[in-house]
């Protein structure tokens, strides 16, 4: 039975359709932290499960349903396996999912930097970036993944992937960046904070969400061994940092 059925059935006189709308948003996230049992919870066809650094299902779920409407355009612009497109496509939005390589018929080609869309057409951008030099994902030269977060190239160069976000979104259109810490040969960089300070300079900040993560190559009884013993911590969550352009223009 739909809802408004339901809300005006005898069985339940005194319930308004909207709020029958509003009990059924109680499955999206309330609090600022999201712990999702598996990549594909809720989602079995949407993105990869296998493919290094894929966005859990749930996580990009929560973003479409609270920040876009049916009929919106939503962005996915380093789509890798494009959980996120999937996840936009199933509740109805519009998808667009570009990448530098590839991987899946529907992804276009392109450079975050440099999207072929136009001004002020998107209601959502979703960006599950690469983080560092961590993993491999091509050969060409433009990829992202392939600067070290320690390069101060990292944050300028992720700085025009937020400034062509700026450009494609319409006023009042969000931007969600999933993004995470490194701690490497004793090192750490704060990446997370690093990325909202350079956001800030364009956008108005809504929130920040850790994002619990699972199944990593070094959440193992060695490496938890070795975290103690050498006194340091893995990474127990990525960031998920979520701004809004602003309305109206920004004084200066
Ligand atoms: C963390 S993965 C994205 C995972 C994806 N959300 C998923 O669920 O499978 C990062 C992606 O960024 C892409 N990438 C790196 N540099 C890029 C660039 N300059 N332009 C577009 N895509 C880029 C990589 O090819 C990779 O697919």
């Amino acid at each position: 039975m739909d809802v408004v059925a339901l809300a005006s059935s005898p069985a339940h006189p005194s319930l308004l359709p909207e709020a029958w709308a509003m009990l059924g948003r109680t499955d999206l996230e309330a609090y600022t932290c999201w712990d999702f049992p598996s990549q594909s919870d809720g989602h079995p066809g949407a993105g990869d499960a296998s493919f290094n650094g894929v966005t859990p299902a749930r996580c990009a779920e929560n973003l479409v349903r609270r920040y876009s409407r049916p009929g919106d355009l939503v962005v996915d612009q380093m789509a890798g396996s494009r959980t996120i497109g999937d996840v936009a496509r199933a509740l109805g939005r519009r998808a667009v999912s570009l990448d530098l390589s590839p991987r899946r018929p529907g992804i276009v080609r392109a450079d975050a930097r440099a999207w072929p869309l136009r001004a002020e057409s998107a209601t959502l951008v979703v960006v599950d970036s690469p983080y560092s030099d961590n993993i491999v994902y091509s050969r060409d030269p433009r990829c992202l993944g392939r600067i070290s977060c320690r390069d101060p190239r990292f944050i300028a160069e992720m700085s025009r992937v937020a400034r062509e976000a700026g450009r494609v979104l319409r006023r009042g259109g969000v931007l969600a960046w999933i993004i995470a810490d490194e701690y490497r040969g004793g090192v750490y960089t704060p990446v997370g904070f690093r990325l909202l300070s350079a956001l800030e300079r364009e956008f108005e900040i809504l929130d920040t969400i850790a994002l619990v993560r699972h199944h990593d190559r070094s959440a193992s009884p060695m490496w938890e061994h070795r975290a103690r013993r050498f006194n340091f911590f893995l990474r127990g969550f990525k960031f998920l940092l979520i701004v809004r352009k602003p309305v109206g223009d920004r004084g200066g």
